[in-house]
């Protein structure tokens, strides 16, 4: 898991941008799936064929794309004024170093007569990558440009540190679900989706061209253990969450009843999850067509949208666990 996760963490791959990251995952999966092809938006979608005629047919998501920096406009002495792409809060990226697709460099400051720093908006903010003029900067960027954060991924004990575990610390546990899978009598469809942090959009158009029974996404989710954090009942690790509601989705009870009783089966650990601001792939596959049943089991994970997300190595492979024990078992949510 450590390898994989540090080479995911560490590959280039924001919303609309997502080219890098899908070559990569591609190579991880493409021997262990019956099917796999890229769709108009991008999606990489991969399957593994039912053992019998009886199964069901599953959607299992997680989204590739990890948040940015847009390059908006080029000063006259060569700084790089820029917008969000998806969730980016002033005060996780002063002073971060972030990285362009082909290599270049930069860091993220602020305007510094400002008064007050919590009123920090980001149209105060820019990305010096120490070029002179405007002239210099263009020989190395370009509006619209995305940064990301660079943050080569740390490990010390069960917890693993870095950037973009939102989600490809998700996208880990579907390519080892997707290797652990022996025997399903289901048709297992697993998109790794574009554009989730820009509105569940990759998502959107995945589901209705697969239009599955059941679909599950498998993100990151906040915990509630920090000191004086916002009250939240998940640990980090442990065990991974079965989602009760998120801002983009209220589980499907049968689906969420399927992921408890499952889990007690097993034996695998697991948390209830109610996230109050966010939401994921699911917020838009359960709306699908005439709307799919659907659920989410998450990773917890700390500082999400730093350049510093924290997760925990038990959760994720719990979280493998009980993917492969609930596919590889019958879904019945009648
Ligand atoms: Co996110
Ligand atoms: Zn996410």
């Amino acid at each position: 898991m450590k390898e994989l996760l540090a080479l995911l963490t560490g590959t280039y791959g924001p919303s609309g941008n997502e080219e890098p990251i899908r070559k990569v995952i591609e190579e991880e999966i493409k021997n262990y799936v019956d099917e796999i092809h890229t769709d108009v938006m991008g999606n990489l979608i991969a399957v593994k064929k039912g053992a019998s005629g009886s199964g069901k047919k599953v959607m299992l998501a997680a989204h590739m794309d990890q948040i940015g920096l847009i390059v908006t406009n080029i000063d006259e002495n060569g700084f790089l004024r820029f917008s969000n792409i998806g969730g980016v809060s002033p005060l996780n990226v002063i002073h971060r170093r972030v990285v362009f697709q082909d290599g270049v460099t930069g860091v993220v400051s602020y305007e510094s007569e400002l008064e007050d720093i919590k009123n920090l908006k980001l149209n105060k903010m820019y990305i010096d990558i120490g070029a002179g003029s405007r002239e210099d900067a263009r020989k190395l960027v370009n509006i619209g440009d995305v940064a990301v954060y660079y943050a080569p991924m740390a490990c010390q004990e069960n917890r693993y540190f870095g950037c973009a575990m939102d989600d490809r610390a998700g996208c880990a546990v579907l390519i080892e679900t997707i290797k652990a899978v022996k025997n399903s009598p289901h048709e297992l469809v697993f998109v790794f989706t574009v554009q989730e942090e820009v509105g569940l959009r990759g998502a959107k158009t995945a589901a209705y061209s697969i239009n599955p029974d059941l679909g599950i996404a498998v993100d990151v989710t906040l915990t509630g253990d920090t000191p004086k954090s916002r009250p939240m009942a998940v640990n980090l690790g442990a065990g991974p969450t079965v989602k009760v509601k998120d801002s983009s989705v209220i589980a499907h009870p049968k689906v969420k009843e399927l992921m408890i009783r499952r889990a007690e089966e097993a034996g695998i650990p697991y948390q209830l999850e109610v996230l109050e601001a966010g939401g994921t792939d699911s917020g838009a596959i359960h709306l699908s067509r005439e709307g799919v049943p659907s659920g989410v089991i998450s990773v917890p994970c700390r500082y999400v949208h730093s350049a510093h997300e924290m997760v925990d190595k038990n959760d994720m492979e719990n979280a493998v666990k009980l993917l492969t024990f609930i596919l590889e078992n019958e879904i019945n949510l009648g």
